[in-house]
This record gives structure tokens, sequence and C-alpha cells, in this order.
């Protein structure tokens, strides 16, 4: 897998992992200890968004800057930039739903529907690798390419239009000088490069760290959890459960796993399908295998983020559970069963999924748990909104 050059790289990820490991050691051992400890949690999180613009995996090719970020949030909203004046970025990653659509598969320009359910674009930056499984992709800049030029299925369609959108945008009263001040220094800056590095800067920017959990965290006496999110905080951080081996990190995304190598696995079959009662997931769209080919990966999917599922349903890589409580019994079941096969005995799965059992009132502690990591101010904030309105 390739690795991310970045000055600030090696610095963060230690904080974030060291950070990771002192919580969930102190959570296991008793959750009273948690509070002192939290407070590297707490210095990260408070510093977060004045420093996130260059850090972490960020493309040092393309530094912050404010004017392209006001020029990317313009473009990220216009449905200029699809092949038939339908479709913008913000079609799919949507404010009101954590920047994702509310589908099971996203729509694209004709129609078409995408292999994946679209994901929330908070906090990129901590992401090491983006979409649900191609490890290749670090980057907004490199994975923008995909909506933009795809052909099967076309997402915006730009693919051969390239030229006929640039010269939509050299004749709008707005975009000539909003790219200039952003590229001051190219001699024709309505650029196909300068829009993926504009959109990229202003997606960086999107930042959630709100949620009634970052609250507690940054001072547990003014915002004191519920007391149902504390239980479930206790299952979410259980031996029994072990929600936080692959969930941790500041975007809960980030597992404590490691590969036999040594490195972090990013990526697990969770036992959604089991295709013939060979491990088989659908056609459609068969998770990290589709890059490696290599038949352990059939199934293997990235950790999503946990924050904001308040408004993200529906969930899964394919979108293919309504609800929470659907997500948590898949779990309890140590896998989901399917007309085709039964995923408990898939045979990729992680052993981690192994089952466990819940009352009626422990499920709702852990979904309350897991709404406290919804931040409402997220999807209000005016910096981030569609600004044609
Ligand atoms: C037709 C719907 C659609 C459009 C339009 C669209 N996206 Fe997406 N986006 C998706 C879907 C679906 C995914 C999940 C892809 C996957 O997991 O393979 C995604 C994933 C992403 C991700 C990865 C997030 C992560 O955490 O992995 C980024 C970044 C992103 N989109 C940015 C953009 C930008 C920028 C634009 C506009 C240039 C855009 N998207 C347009 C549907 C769309
Ligand atoms: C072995 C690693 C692993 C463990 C353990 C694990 N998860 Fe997951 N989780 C994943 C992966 C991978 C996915 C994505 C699966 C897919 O889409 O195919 C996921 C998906 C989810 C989703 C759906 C999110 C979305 O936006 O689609 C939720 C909610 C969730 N997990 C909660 C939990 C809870 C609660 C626990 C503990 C009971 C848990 N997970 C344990 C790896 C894990």
């Amino acid at each position: 897998m390739k690795e991310v050059k970045s000055l600030f790289a090696v610095k963060l990820i230690r904080t974030v992992s060291g950070t990771i490991v002192l919580l969930f050691a102190c959570c296991i051992a008793g959750l009273n200890s948690c509070q002192t400890k939290q407070s590297r949690v707490k210095d990260f999180l408070s510093w977060l968004p004045e420093q996130h613009r260059d850090s972490v995996y960020s493309d040092p090719a393309n530094p912050y800057s404010e004017e392209k970020r006001v020029l990317g949030r313009y473009l990220f909203y216009d449905n200029r930039l699809s092949a038939n004046n339908t479709k913008a970025c913000a079609s799919c990653h949507a404010q009101e739903y954590s920047f994702t659509d509310n589908y099971t598969r996203s729509a694209g320009v004709y129609g078409d529907l995408h292999q994946r359910n679209s994901r929330p674009l908070i906090n990129l930056v901590y992401n090491r690798y983006l979409t649900g499984a191609d490890s290749t992709l670090h980057f907004p800049e490199a994975q923008m390419l995909l909506p933009l030029l795809n052909e099967h299925p076309p997402e915006m369609g730009v693919k051969g239009k390239e030229a006929h959108i640039l010269s939509r945008l050299r004749e709008d009263t707005r975009y000539p000088g909003l790219f200039a001040a952003a590229f001051p220094d190219a001699a024709d800056p309505v650029s196909w490069e300068h829009i993926r590095q504009s959109i990229a800067v202003f997606v960086k920017t999107i930042i959630s760290a709100d949620a009634p959990w970052d609250r507690y965290l940054r001072d547990s006496s003014q915002y004191p959890l519920s007391a149902a999110a504390k239980r479930g905080r206790q299952l979410f951080y259980s031996p029994a459960l072990q929600c936080y081996s692959c969930h941790a990190g500041i975007n809960f995304s980030t597992p404590v796993l490691k590969e036999a190598s040594g490195k972090t696995d990013f990526y697990f079959n969770t036992g959604l399908y089991n295709i013939g009662g060979k491990g088989g997931y659908p056609a459609a769209d068969r998770g990290l295998y589709q890059l490696t080919g290599n038949v352990a990966d059939e199934g293997k999917f990235r950790v999503p983020t946990l924050r904001n599922l308040a408004f993200t349903a529906p969930y899964y890589h394919d979108g293919s559970a309504l609800s929470l409580a659907d997500v948590i019994r898949v779990y309890e079941r140590g896998g989901r069963l399917q007309p085709g096969g039964d995923g408990r005995s898939n045979p990729y799965k992680h052993e981690l999924i192994k089952g466990f059992t819940l009352t009626a009132a422990e499920r709702e502690d852990l979904i309350s748990f897991l709404y406290s990591l919804s931040d409402t101010a997220l999807i209000k904030n005016e910096q981030y909104a569609n600004p044609f309105r």
C-alpha cells in the first residue's frame, strides 16, 4: 500500500494512535480512570479546527488558501459541473445528511445507480484511505476524478465534455474573478486542475467535532453524557462487543487491529453476505477483492466512521441496513442471514464478528452512545452551506 508523504503525518499519527491506545486501555480497566486520559483526546480535538488544513492526510502539492476554499465551495454546489446541469457534488453529499444523500445507493446524472452508498465528507484529513474499498486513494484531489469522469456508471458525466463545461464557467460573471484570485500566477486560471484543487480544499475544511460526545470530552461537568449513552459506551468498549477494535480514533474508523506484518488493518468482512455458502458478496460490489483480486479480500470494506449516524441512514457500503438496530442485530447474530446464504458462516468474515447477546434495553443504550457521536452543529454550519442561496 502506498505510504503518504506528509511532513506532519508521522508525528500526528503517533499522537492519534497513542491517544487511542490510552483511551481504550483505560476504558476496559474501568470507566472512571477514563476521565484523566481523555484529556489527551480533548487537547487533540480542541486544536483540530485550526490545524487541520495542511496536516495529516493532505496532498502537499495543494496547500490551503482562503481563496481556494471560497471558490471550491461554489464549485461543490454547482450543477453546471455535470454533463447535463443536474448534479453537483452536493447532490450526493448534502449538508443536511452530514454530506451523504439518504439514498441506498446514489444515482448519477442519467439515473444509473452507483455501486455504493454515499459517504459523509467530514474530517477527511483524518482518513488514511478514501472510499469503501480502494487502498490507493488518500486524497480528495485524486478521489474526485471518479465522480467527475466515471463512465460505468456516469456520476457527473464530465468525460468528453471537459472543454464545454469550462466554457460555461468562463462565461459566468462570478467564476473568472474567483479563479484568478485563487490562482493568481496562472496564465489560464479556469482549468480542471484548479477545479479539483479548490473543491478539495473546501471539502477538507469540513470538520465535525461538536457532538455531545466531543463536548463531554471537552467539559464533562458542563456537558454530561446521558446515563443511557454512558451505559452504551461501556458496551461499546467491552471485551464482549469489541466495537472499539475496529471503530477507534478521531472518526471511530481507524482500527486498532494489526495485520501479521504489523501494519494497521483497515478492511474487514463483517459477514453481511455469503452467496452459495462460499463467502460470495453480490457481483455489483465485492469490496477490496475488486482491487486486489485476492479471494480472501472478498467482502472486505473500509471501517466507516460512526460520527453523525443520526443523519446518514441507510447504512453499510450498499445502504442495505435501514436502521442502527438492524446493524446491531447483525453484530449480535455474528453475521447476517440473507436469502442467498448465511453471513454468519462466511469463511472470510473477521474473527471478532462472532456474536453476543444484548437485552432490548442494552441495544437501546448502545444506540444512545452511537447517537452521542452525532453533531447537529455541522449540519447548520453556515461556512459549509450552499453559497448560491
Ligand atoms: C452520483 C453521486 C455522487 C456525486 C455526484 C459525487 N459523489 Fe462523492 N461519493 C459518492 C459515493 C457513492 C461515494 C462512496 C464511494 C465508495 O465508497 O466507493 C462517494 C465518496 C466520496 C469521497 C470519499 C469519502 C470517504 O470518506 O471515503 C469523497 C472525498 C467524495 N465522494 C467527494 C466528492 C466530490 C468532491 C464530488 C464532486 C466533484 C463528489 N464526491 C460527487 C457519490 C457521489
Ligand atoms: C472487525 C471489525 C469491526 C468490528 C469489531 C465492528 N465493526 Fe462496525 N463496521 C466494520 C466494517 C468493515 C463496516 C462496514 C461494513 C460494510 O459496509 O460492508 C462496519 C459498519 C458499521 C456500521 C454502519 C456504518 C455506516 O455508516 O454504514 C455501524 C453503525 C457499526 N459498524 C457499528 C459497530 C458496532 C456498534 C460494533 C460493536 C458491536 C461494531 N461496529 C464492531 C467493522 C467492524
